[in-house]
């Protein structure tokens, strides 16, 4: 700093007036200068206003909670504003008891509060052919980890009782779009949460307002929103999301079939082209992981493009089936850095290389794009989204 400092010798006018009075915002928001803190769209991605996506400011975050107001949205039908007096929750189909619950109902059964990440299948679906997003905001902002409150799923499910020929659910969304997603009833059975709240506070219209299902671990497309009703079968209904979309043709004209779970998966946040070196000498590194099939275990980082590795720090709860954070301090001294990360989960799966994936998907695929990302640090501290051939 200048010396003398003129942050210490004026007095700044914070510290000459009043400030406001807690009437002032009975909403919280965040301070004036974080405004850049945003969401933002891919012009070119967003068609329209109706069918659209923003993604998460990931470079902006830490430790393992995204704000509510900064947890991407995905609509297939715009934003639903759904009265929650209005709401009704049908369960039918295979059920010894056809059921409708209201929100108050839903409110009135046992629940519980558990932390996942919610991850769009397309995450990181651009970057298959090649690199092609400056930000780790656009690479991989289709992710969000949220505290959910929610009554589990067996519960309701056990109410309306299953036929013994029960052997999927179909979600089906009060959205324009209807959207809808075949579940195995194992998963309905086991983890799956009909959630109310997020992070405390009630669901945001955006994330699915009043009642959404929560499938830890799962692709985003099945956390159907605006949840209206259950639909109780003896098989998959083959939905359009779950056949023409959220399917990966692979190099010989056949598809992959039902790839529900998020496999192992991790970025580097900082730094990122939107987050570029500012200083020479000590610097935190830092980045997220995540699994959809467990816990994450160990994070590796290289900074000079793979030819040495060193484990990072994992740091604040590191649950299954959530964003756990990572750090690595280290000291830059000008030189080139090619940056990537690696995660290992309690499977033992390796989050493998871009090669690796194509080699066994091929070049026709958007989902499941879990490969290792590169940043190129340049002298000047301007960082890239490259790839390592
Ligand atoms: N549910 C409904 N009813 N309508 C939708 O358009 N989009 C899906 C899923 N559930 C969608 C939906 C997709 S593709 C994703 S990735 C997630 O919601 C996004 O959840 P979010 O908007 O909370 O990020
Ligand atoms: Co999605």
């Amino acid at each position: 700093a200048a010396k003398p400092d003129p942050a210490i010798t004026e007095v700044q006018d914070w510290s000459r007036f009043l400030g406001e009075g807690v009437a002032a915002h009975p909403y919280g928001k965040p301070s004036k200068y974080e405004a850049h803190v945003v969401k933002r769209d891919v012009e070119w991605l967003t068609a329209g206003r109706e069918s659209s996506v923003n993604f998460t400011p990931l470079h902006e975050l830490d430790g393992i909670i995204t704000p509510n107001g900064l947890c991407f949205e995905r609509h297939h039908g715009g934003i639903a504003e759904v009265d929650p007096a209005k709401h009704r929750l049908m369960i039918n189909g295979l059920v010894d008891r056809q059921l409708v619950f209201t929100m108050d109902d839903i409110k009135r059964m046992p629940r519980t509060n558990r932390i996942y990440f919610l991850e769009c299948a397309a995450n990181s679906g651009m970057e298959w052919r090649g690199a092609q997003l400056n930000g780790c905001q656009f690479t991989h902002g289709m992710i969000h980890n949220v505290m959910y409150t929610g009554v589990p799923l067996r519960l309701l499910l056990e109410e309306a009782g299953l036929k013994t020929n029960a052997k999927w659910i179909m979600v089906e969304g009060g959205d324009a779009a209807g959207m809808n997603r075949s579940i195995p009833i194992e998963k309905a059975l086991d983890d799956c949460l009909i959630a109310f709240k997020m992070n405390g506070e009630a669901l945001r219209a955006e994330q699915g307002y009043p009642l959404r299902i929560v499938v830890p671990g799962w692709e985003g497309n099945m956390w159907v929103k605006w949840l209206r009703r259950i639909e109780v079968g003896d098989q998959p209904w083959h939905a359009r999301e779950e056949t023409s979309k959220y399917t990966d043709l692979l190099a010989d004209g056949r598809s992959r079939r039902f790839t529900f779970v998020m496999d192992a998966k991790s970025v580097v946040t900082n730094p990122s082209p939107q987050a570029p070196l500012k200083f020479k000498g000590p610097n935190v590194l830092t980045g997220m992981a995540w699994s959809g099939r467990g816990t994450i275990t160990r994070v590796d980082v290289t900074l000079d493009g793979g030819r040495n590795w060193r484990t990072a720090r994992l740091d604040g709860p590191v649950l299954p089936r959530s964003v756990a954070r990572f750090y690595v301090d280290f000291d830059w001294q000008g030189e080139e850095l090619m940056i990537q990360s690696r995660a290992m989960d309690d499977t033992g799966y390796v989050q493998p290389t871009k090669a690796e994936l194509r080699a066994v998907r091929g070049l026709n695929s958007i989902y499941h794009n879990n490969g290792i990302q590169t940043w190129l640090v340049r002298a000047n501290g301007e960082t890239e989204n490259v790839e390592i051939s």
